[in-house]
């Protein structure tokens, strides 16, 4: 089976600063490829470079479409990058208000990336968004009501519905849980692995939690100062870990 996703030697620099350090991996359909590095680390820069949004200074990023062409990250046109992103990759921030229209209702939010990838028909739309919504636990009496007076877990999932609708194969995460409280953390983990299931979803996950990786990741990148140290099996770098500072990583979180 051929890859998804190849990138190779991706090296990132600012100034002299290099936060992204020749890191190569592939992922294949259906994985989950958990990014895992104290801050500073370099999981934010790689995962924008991965997605076009920043440029790399060096190195290749290939992506093998829906109509199964290799398409090359790094020299394709803005235009095309766009609709990319919008019809087979998702991007979750962090703050689920970069990732929302606060202004526009929790229906509109998910509507709105339909019409983006063609989608006219008003009554279908709103029964899509409608389903979606339920898909995120997120009860239909508060379909017109705006964001802002969502909680920020219903908000995340509100951002996930509006990715998840254009039924994207690829999904960026960028510490999805990191703004939450523990017990909403916990929830919208249990709604992740099920939809990450469910659809079939290729995901990277960035994130510093060990606990997160450990219940979604298939793979693991174990990033320190902009390196990749580390990588392989979740359960085998969790359970055998054999750079210091995944020992240090896992140790870290074995103390009470
Ligand atoms: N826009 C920027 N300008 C200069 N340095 C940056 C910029 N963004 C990130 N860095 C530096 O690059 C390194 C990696 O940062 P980042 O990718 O945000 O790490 P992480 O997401 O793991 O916390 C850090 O040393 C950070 O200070
Ligand atoms: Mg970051």
């Amino acid at each position: 089976m051929n890859p998804l996703l190849t990138v190779t030697n991706i090296s990132k620099y600012y100034g002299d600063i290099c936060a992204c350090d020749r890191i190569s991996f592939s992922l294949y359909s259906g994985q989950v490829l958990g990014i895992i590095g104290e801050s500073g680390s370099g999981k934010s820069t790689l995962l924008s470079g991965i997605a076009g949004q920043l440029p790399v200074d060096e190195g290749e990023i290939a992506y093998r479409d829906r109509a199964d062409t290799l398409v090359n990250l790094r020299t394709l046109p803005e235009p095309q990058r766009r609709r990319l992103m919008k019809t087979e990759w998702g991007f979750v921030q962090q703050n689920p208000r970069d990732g929302l229209r606060m202004r526009v209702t929790a229906g509109a939010n998910i509507g709105e990336r339909l019409l983006d990838v063609g989608a006219r028909h008003y009554g279908n739309i709103r029964t899509e968004a409608l389903e979606w919504l339920s898909q995120v636990e997120i009860p239909p009496a508060r379909m017109d009501d705006l964001p802002s007076t969502f909680s920020g877990g219903m908000q995340q999932r509100l951002q996930l519905a509006r990715i998840l609708v254009t039924r994207p194969r690829l999904v960026l995460m960028d510490e999805p849980t990191g703004g939450l409280d523990v017990s909403v953390q916990a929830k919208l983990l249990d709604l992740m692995r099920s939809l990450v299931r469910t659809l079939d979803l290729s995901v990277i996950l960035v994130t510093h939690d060990i606990g997160v990786v450990r219940l979604l990741a298939h793979r693991l990148l174990v990033m320190q100062n902009g390196q990749v140290v580390e990588a392989g099996l979740t359960d085998q770098v969790l359970d055998d870990p054999q750079h210091p500072y995944t020992q240090q990583l896992v140790s870290a979180t074995l103390v009470p």
